[in-house]
């Protein structure tokens, strides 16, 4: 086991284990965001920036600072090493240019875009972004693009972190999608445009941090904060039939596999469970389903947890030399 401190705190993990996952070990706020990066999904992170880390000493023997800020995803901590996350201004200012940079092409669809209330990006801006934007060029745009008969892309909203390209890899041994081009024209796209269509695609979906891959059966019927989630299983020969029922009376709008605290799912579900069960008798259902304090969807549901919203901890940001900036509101 090897030692590391991360905004002061102190804990053992095994070797190779990155800074991300020694921080999750210790949990709570200063756990680093993640956009790109799924531990269930190998080969993924360091694509979006969102977690980078300061590394205030390298390591017990070398105790010198790393000379520029890393991604905690896919640095490993070293015995001895300090890690600076929510208490390093450096790290809070680089992520408010993370988010300027994702948020420079990306359209203002929040309120009609079937992500919000559980969108990665949308909390990462609320946390560390900026109320206004200096860019002022026009955005880039995309035709609709029709990838099969259960998910609808819309490439505007993707911030191309690969995850939906490596749920095809490891999910399924077709992949028909993938990331063409490179720099600002990169675009997920379909070979010749061939419908997505295995077992587990709807994965791509749930792993999508934003609102880029959605549920054709569920868009536009509903906002997640309306919804009462609960668990529920089933008996299902293709997988752990694990899932949580997105229920409004005895209706089922949608179903989703389980994800974590970070938003990762770790036991994916099959196309059957997510789009052909939408009688509630097919279905064991366990109990309301736990979600973050501060998730909008506890809204009005769940009075007594809803008190600590997470931009209270960077409260104390310095927001003076940003605000000068003569942005579009
Ligand atoms: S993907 Fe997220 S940030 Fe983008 S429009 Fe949808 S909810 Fe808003
Ligand atoms: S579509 Fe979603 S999961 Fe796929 S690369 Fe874009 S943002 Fe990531
Ligand atoms: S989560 Fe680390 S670079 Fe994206």
């Amino acid at each position: 086991m090897i030692r590391i401190t991360i905004d002061d705190i102190e804990t053992q993990v095994e070797e190779g284990t990155t800074i991300l996952n020694a921080a999750r070990k210790i949990g709570g706020k200063i756990v680093p965001p993640a956009l790109c990066y799924y531990s269930s999904l190998k080969g993924s992170g360091g694509k979006c920036r969102a977690c980078l880390v300061k590394v205030e000493q390298a390591s017990a023997r070398d105790p010198r600072p790393m000379p520029k800020l890393v991604a905690s995803c896919c640095t490993p901590a070293q015995d001895g090493m300090v890690v600076r996350n929510i208490t390093s201004p450096e790290v809070l200012e680089a992520r408010r240019g993370v988010v300027e940079l994702l948020l420079i092409n990306h359209p203002l669809d929040c309120p009609i875009c079937d992500q919000a209330g559980e969108c990665d990006l949308q909390n990462f801006a609320y946390e560390h972004g900026l109320e206004k934007t200096r860019y002022e060029f026009p955005r880039r745009t995309f035709d609709p693009i029709d990838i099969g008969p259960h998910i609808q892309l819309h490439m505007t909203r993707c911030i191309l972190c690969y995850r939906c390209t490596l749920v095809a890899d490891q999910l399924s041994n077709d992949r028909v999608h993938g990331i063409l081009w490179r720099g600002e024209v990169s675009e997920i796209s379909t070979y010749i445009q061939k419908a997505i269509d295995h077992e587990f695609s709807g994965n791509m979906i749930d792993v999508c941090p934003v609102g880029a891959l959605t549920d054709k059966h569920f868009r536009f019927r509903n906002r997640v904060w309306f919804l009462i989630p609960m668990d529920a299983h089933r008996n299902c020969a293709k997988c752990c039939g694990k899932v949580v029922l997105w229920l409004r009376g005895k209706e089922i709008y949608r179903v989703t596999a389980r994800k974590d605290e970070y938003g990762e799912v770790h036991e994916f579900i099959c196309n059957e469970c997510r789009w052909e069960h939408y009688n509630l008798n097919d279905w064991v259902v366990e109990g309301p389903r736990a979600f973050q304090p501060w998730s909008v969807i506890n809204a009005n549901k769940y009075h007594a947890n809803t008190k600590e919203l997470p931009h209270t901890l960077y409260s104390k940001l310095d927001n003076e030399r940003w605000n000068e900036f003569e942005g579009v509101n």
